[in-house]
């Protein structure tokens, strides 16, 4: 069963901006699923239809396979968490700790298990300390792990993150890629995530669908997608370094197995020197 489906999902904006076109996606339980694409390609405009902030033109969004509608939307929303593109977009409390709790005191839990929901949220994202800081002094890695706990601390089934390592520096990255990783393996939460870095996503991603121009231009595993070297670079996307690398010794005849990640490029490289 899929606990997130969009049937030909059409989105025109006005002014006749076609941003989303027959679009039709799936998330079954317990995945993580990597939207690639250029700016413009749609993504926003998709993950917004995740949790019905915006309405389809045509077409459908199922959420454990309803039909979003006006009177299920609040129903949707504990079950699908977005997490914006910016977070100034999402943050707007005194304090980090204020801010976090939004979420959960709305879906009209108690004290007790607010506090407890955001001490887990801010300890997931590494912020316990900033707990009385304020919001908008935070550096921009900082507000969007407050963002992130802020819908994480809601626990949802489903956690969308738009473009989660845009505009981060790489210990930023790092740790964002840590933090998906460790709530998807332990809440078991199915994760769905924008983002134009490709290395993020050999190391996370179990899906992907490409998505240009408002529709999606090729999907599959990691592998699938990444030997499609001329459509990545035809959408203005790039296959990481490594397996670049690894493709292009292949091409000369050097006998290596292909790696996706840092670790499985390691592997194949110390294989290949007669190192393991
Ligand atoms: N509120 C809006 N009104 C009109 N056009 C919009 C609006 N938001 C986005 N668009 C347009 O829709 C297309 C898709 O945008 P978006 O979903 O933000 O793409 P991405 O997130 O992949 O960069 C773009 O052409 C963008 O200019
Ligand atoms: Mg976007």
């Amino acid at each position: 069963m899929y606990i997130l489906e969009t049937q030909n999902l059409t989105h025109i904006y006005k002014g006749n901006i076609n941003a989303l076109n027959n679009i039709s996606f799936v998330a079954p339980h317990n995945t993580r699923i990597a939207v690639i694409g250029p700016n413009g390609a749609g993504k926003s405009t998709l993950f917004k239809h995740f949790n019905g902030i915006l309405k389809p033109t045509s077409g459908k969004v199922l959420v454990r396979r309803e039909t979003i509608t006006k009177k299920n939307l609040k129903e949707v929303r504990k079950i699908v968490g977005l997490v914006f593109q910016n977070p100034d977009d999402q943050i707007f409390s005194p304090t980090v700790e204020q801010d976090v709790a939004f979420g959960p005191v709305n879906l009209g839990l108690n004290e007790d298990v607010v506090r407890q929901r955001v001490h887990e949220a801010l300890k997931t994202v590494g912020l316990l300390d900033y707990r009385t800081r304020v919001p908008h002094h935070l550096s921009g890695g900082e507000k969007k792990r407050v963002a992130i706990a802020g819908i994480i601390a809601m626990e949802p089934e489903v956690l969308v993150l738009d473009e989660p390592t845009a505009g981060l520096d790489p210990q930023g990255v790092r740790e964002i890629t840590h933090f998906i990783k460790k709530f998807s393996e332990t809440c078991g939460m199915t994760v769905i995530f924008s983002t134009h870095h490709l290395s993020l996503t050999a190391e996370l991603a179990d899906y992907i669908y490409v998505m240009n121009k408002g529709e999606f231009v090729a999907e599959g595993t990691v592998e699938q997608v990444f030997t499609q070297a001329d459509l990545l670079t035809s959408v203005r996307l790039e296959v990481p370094v490594l397996p670049k690398l690894i493709s292009s010794l292949r091409d000369r005849g050097v006998d290596i197995e292909m790696g996706y990640t840092y670790e499985e490029a390691e592997t194949s490289f110390l294989k290949a020197f007669g190192k393991s």
